[in-house]
């Protein structure tokens, strides 16, 4: 590599013996595609070690916040945040969803929870806020906005990998979050994402739709 090279970052690589191991045993099993024993393994271990109860596992941290959505119904209008990776608005443009920007507070880069009232519309459906640089956003105060309102909060925890407040996940704040296992991220796959859910239904409802890519609503 030219040592002259400054990286904005650079990945966590497992040790490629291990690695090469464990491709052994895909090629034996010859199961490459949904739910082979290694992505329920990773799930189940993911589940434990973020302290959450249930995890869907994705290509990548897009998917999951456009998966999000459709599973929650959402339509209208969302409040989110202008200051995150473009797939957060993404999601919901292509969704068919309005997005609505709320500004940051600058001493956090998360979304102003003073400024979401005023944001509100018959036509808002959910708040979906971003975990900006993994730092928490102010789940109490969104969600008490959320409950008066009766919307759905869904965080892009993309960057919040482990993030716990108070000995408590921060992936369990809301109805769902969203995990990107990007290179860039602190926890890779090369690729993939996550969703996380609170309830087996729930989960067991977007794996079915999720492998059998029929449209969700
Ligand atoms: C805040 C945020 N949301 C969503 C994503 C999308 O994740 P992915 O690139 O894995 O699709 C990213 C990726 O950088 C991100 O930073």
């Amino acid at each position: 590599m030219d040592k002259s090279l400054i990286t904005v970052t650079s990945p966590l690589l497992p040790d490629l013996d291990d690695f090469h191991a464990m491709l052994k045993e895909i090629w034996a099993g010859k199961w490459i595609t949904n739910n082979g024993s290694f992505h329920k393994r990773l799930e189940k271990e993911l589940a434990a070690y973020l302290k959450v109860p249930f995890i869907s596992l994705f290509t990548n941290g897009t998917l999951p916040l456009i998966t999000a959505l459709q599973a929650l119904r959402i339509t209208g209008e969302v409040i989110t945040t202008p200051y995150s990776f473009v797939a957060t608005t993404h999601a919901l443009w292509w969704n068919g969803i309005t997005p609505v920007f709320v500004d940051i507070d600058p001493s956090t880069g998360n979304m102003d929870p003073d400024k979401i009232e005023a944001a509100i519309t018959p036509r808002t459906t959910a708040i979906m806020p971003v975990h900006v640089y993994g730092k928490p956003c102010d789940t109490v105060r969104i969600q008490e906005i959320a409950d008066k309102y009766g919307l759905k909060v869904i965080y892009d925890a993309a960057h919040a990998f482990g993030v716990e407040v108070n000995g408590e996940s921060i992936l369990n704040a809301g109805d769902m979050s969203t995990l990107s296992f990007h290179a860039t991220k602190v926890y890779n796959t090369i690729e993939g994402g996550a969703l996380v859910m609170h309830d087996e239904q729930t989960k067991k409802r977007i794996d079915y739709l999720k492998n059998f890519a029929l449209p969700m609503r």
